[in-house]
């Protein structure tokens, strides 16, 4: 079979709705990071997709392809890879490919009793397992004793859920080789705090020393309480202000969830001067930008309290991650929990990569802020670092 009949063959499995699983590795170059591919069929609102999960060495990433773009997808894969085992309803098959794309196939055929799973099981792809009880979040009160997420703090547990996800994905930036060393800013009543030493100290054995910093003090005693309840004894809870928080040298990880208003900034800009490697925010109430938001093109928008409400809070969002972009990081603004739960629901997501910006992208960021009129509170706190 030649290497162009051979893919055609596979993407009409796929079309045809044959594809139960199959496994794509061997790549070609040693460089490349993710080692192994695979993929299935799931039902996403009532339209075929393939899933494609992305085996990196210690994080697994996932993204959904509509069938009508699997074709692409699929070339893109063979260009990178040479082996495939590829499972369908009535045939088992194998390639192999040389250096120059010369195809070796081998297949059986099997019995067509198999069916085709598509349900995108949400409770399966858990990082936290539904059914598994977590000494935490049954001391949290997220779950009984008998390990059932209690129906009123589902939301809460999907939250912690979708949270341990991008600890997940941050773990191949965080240091190697020395204790990582992580702050909460603005931790509150700390579940997620919890859920992060849980998923980084207990399930990965990750050498950690967690604190979590607020201006509740009953809020950090009853937190540390339960920390040594826990047995815990890496992560602390301290009373304090996010801006008079110098106590460290070097961080490697800065997690800030619902911070209000400027507080966010107060602990982007701690995080950037320790040089932190993982930065994840999820921002909470802006004001400032509504406040000096003056922009004659825009009245047709901004004439709508409501919409200039939401607008500033977007571009708040833009310009936190453009700095951050600017001062040596790969930022960017993903989804964090579906917005049927919260409208507080953009995390800013931040990689240390040391890059210098261009003049093209000053460029951009300023002529950005002029048109807006604004004055960001990061900006300033970081004008040393831009
Ligand atoms: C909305 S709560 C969120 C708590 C927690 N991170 C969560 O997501 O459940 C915001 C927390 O930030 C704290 N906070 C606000 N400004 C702060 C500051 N300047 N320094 C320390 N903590 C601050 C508040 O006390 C509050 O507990």
């Amino acid at each position: 079979m030649e290497f162009q009949e051979m893919k055609e063959y596979i993407i009409e499995q796929a079309l045809s709705k044959q594809l139960i699983s199959a496994t794509i590795s061997q790549p070609r170059a040693k460089s490349n990071e993710i080692k192994r591919v695979k993929l299935k069929p799931i039902e996403i609102k009532n339209m075929y997709h393939i899933q494609i999960e992305y085996q990196y060495e210690r994080v697994l990433k996932h993204e959904n392809i509509p069938i009508e773009n699997f074709a692409e997808s699929l070339e893109k894969l063979f260009d990178q890879y040479r082996q495939m085992h590829a499972d369908f309803i009535t045939e088992k098959v194998q390639v192999q490919l040389s250096k120059k794309n010369k195809v070796m196939w081998k297949s059986e055929k099997t019995a067509s009793s198999k069916t085709v799973n598509l349900s995108h099981n949400r409770k399966k792809n858990y990082l936290l397992d539904e059914d598994t009880p977590y000494p935490f979040l049954i001391r949290l009160g997220v779950q009984t004793a008998e390990g059932k997420v209690k129906k009123q703090k589902y939301d809460k547990f999907k939250q912690i859920n979708r949270f341990v996800e991008f600890i997940d994905d941050a773990l191949a930036y965080l240091p190697k080789g020395k204790p990582v060393r992580i702050l909460d800013f603005g931790s509150g009543k700390s579940y997620l705090t919890f859920a992060l030493y849980h998923y980084l100290k207990i399930e990965k054995g990750i050498d950690i020393r967690v604190t979590g910093l607020d201006l509740k003090k009953e809020v950090i005693e009853e937190c540390a309480m339960i920390a040594n309840d826990l047995g815990y004894d890496q992560l602390e809870f301290l009373v304090g202000d996010i801006n008079d928080y110098n106590d460290e040298t070097t961080v490697d990880m800065v997690v800030t969830l619902h911070a209000c208003d400027v507080a966010t900034d107060m602990a982007l800009a701690r995080a950037v001067k320790w040089g932190a490697s993982v930065i994840l925010s999820v921002p909470c109430c802006q004001h400032e930008l509504n406040a000096q938001l003056n922009a004659p093109g825009l009245d047709i928008m901004l004439k709508h309290g409501l919409i200039k409400e939401r607008f500033a809070a977007l571009a708040t969002d833009s310009i936190r991650a453009e700095i951050l972009n600017l001062v040596g990081y790969e930022a960017q603004l993903v989804e964090f929990i579906d917005m049927e739960n919260t409208p507080k629901n953009i995390l800013i997501r931040a990689y240390r990569n040391g890059k210098k910006p261009t003049a093209e992208q000053f460029e951009k960021y300023n002529h950005f802020k002029q048109m807006l009129n604004a004055n960001p509170f990061l900006e300033n706190e970081l004008k040393d670092y831009l």
